[in-house]
């Protein structure tokens, strides 16, 4: 059968789940793509690593030219983070006519709208399903499922890390230190956890969301945005006795052509399903002015969850590429320009 190559930047926690999918699940990605995906070569700062996932010596590589100036490779995933290297990696592979998928939501909510500019003009895909809600297809539903809505409203559980602290600090006793290490040796946490506690992981995400669901350019400046570094346990079961759960929580809202993004530690009533989210889960409510009120629920960090997301993308990606390969085209727009100034 026909192979598609494809490159990897980053094997790490997402990386090695990326293909660990690729391989458990390739009779389902061949049958459905035609042909089948190989890990060409895999980007990675250390090559005498011990690696949580058998790989070939030779796939492995110290060199990004290896993969992002192979013209046998047609989709290259950046899962390697950071903001600097990625953005060149990205844009030299979109010059490149590579597509992209990233799960990189500190690139994308500040660089975002020039990454997808340049993939525009060279005809590429840039997909970054993972970069929201881990496994949550939510870019996909605010993009596909209710586009033809006037979306007014988005309220979020979308870091992780928080809710796993905050989940195992109210409802086991545990102290915050410890909680956050959990957070850290199950994958969740950012290789410097400072942006999941201090809130700003979950201010890119709310970021992206608004600038999709509202159709803006949003401004990660343009949020406020309070973390949970501060929150102590007397705190979290005093909420409790009073009826309500302490959850860190994004909320986008649209009043007319006016929008108020934010980020902040918020006392959500027992009664209200965003208080029965728990550890690493996410959920976003998103209201729109015909649907009305959906709720987006799933694993938000880890692994699979995430690797689940950017394999998707790649499928998407693949059938795109109509390299003889069958199946339906399924494109996410690219961001609209910014229909109104929030301040005019
Ligand atoms: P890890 O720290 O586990 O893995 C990063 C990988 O990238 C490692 O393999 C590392 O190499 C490699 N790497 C990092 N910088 C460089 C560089 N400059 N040059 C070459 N290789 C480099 O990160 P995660 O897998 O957790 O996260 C990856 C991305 O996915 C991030 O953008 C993160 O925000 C995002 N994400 C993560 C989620 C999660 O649950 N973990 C969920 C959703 C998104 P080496 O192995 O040699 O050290
Ligand atoms: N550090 C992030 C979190 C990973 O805890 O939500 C998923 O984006």
């Amino acid at each position: 059968a026909q192979e598609m190559n494809i490159g990897l930047l980053g094997f790490g926690t997402v990386g090695t789940g990326v293909l660990q999918i690729i391989r458990d699940h390739q009779d389902k990605l061949q049958h459905q793509l035609g042909c089948s995906i190989k890990v060409k070569k895999v980007l990675v700062s250390n090559l005498h690593k011990e690696r949580e996932i058998k790989i070939d010596d030779d796939q492995l590589t110290l060199n990004a030219d290896d993969i992002l100036n192979d013209p046998s490779i047609v989709a290259v995933i950046e899962v390697m983070g950071g903001i600097e290297d990625a953005r060149r990696y990205i844009r030299q592979a979109l010059e490149n006519n590579k597509n992209v998928i990233t799960a990189n939501k500190d690139l994308m909510a500040i660089h975002g709208s020039e990454l997808l500019e340049l993939a525009n003009k060279q005809g590429c895909d840039l997909f970054y399903e993972a970069s929201v809600a881990g496994g949550i297809p939510i870019l996909r539903a605010l993009v596909e499922g209710l586009a033809s809505d006037r979306i007014s409203k988005m309220i979020g559980i979308v870091n992780g890390t928080t809710n796993y602290i905050l989940t195992k600090m109210s409802k086991e006793g545990r102290g915050y230190e410890e909680a956050l290490q959990e957070a850290q040796a199950l994958g969740y946490a950012e290789a410097d956890p400072t942006a999941d506690v201090e809130g700003i992981d979950a201010a890119r995400k709310i970021s992206i969301l608004g600038t999709l669901g509202f159709s803006m350019n949003l401004d990660l400046d343009d949020v406020s945005i309070r973390g949970i570094t501060e929150v102590t346990r007397e705190d979290l079961a005093f909420c409790e006795q009073l009826g309500y759960t302490m959850k860190l929580v994004g909320i986008a809202n649209r009043f007319n052509d006016k929008v108020e993004v934010s980020v902040q530690p918020t006392l959500v009533p027992h009664e209200h399903p965003l208080a029965s989210v728990d550890d690493e889960y996410n959920a976003v409510y998103v209201y729109g002015d015909a649907v009305g009120e959906t709720m987006f629920y799933g694993p938000g960090a880890g692994k699979l969850p995430t690797a689940t997301a950017v394999v998707s993308d790649l499928v998407a990606v693949l059938k795109n590429n109509r390299l003889g390969v069958n199946g339906n085209s399924v494109i996410l727009p690219q961001f609209e320009k910014k229909l109104k100034d929030p301040d005019d």
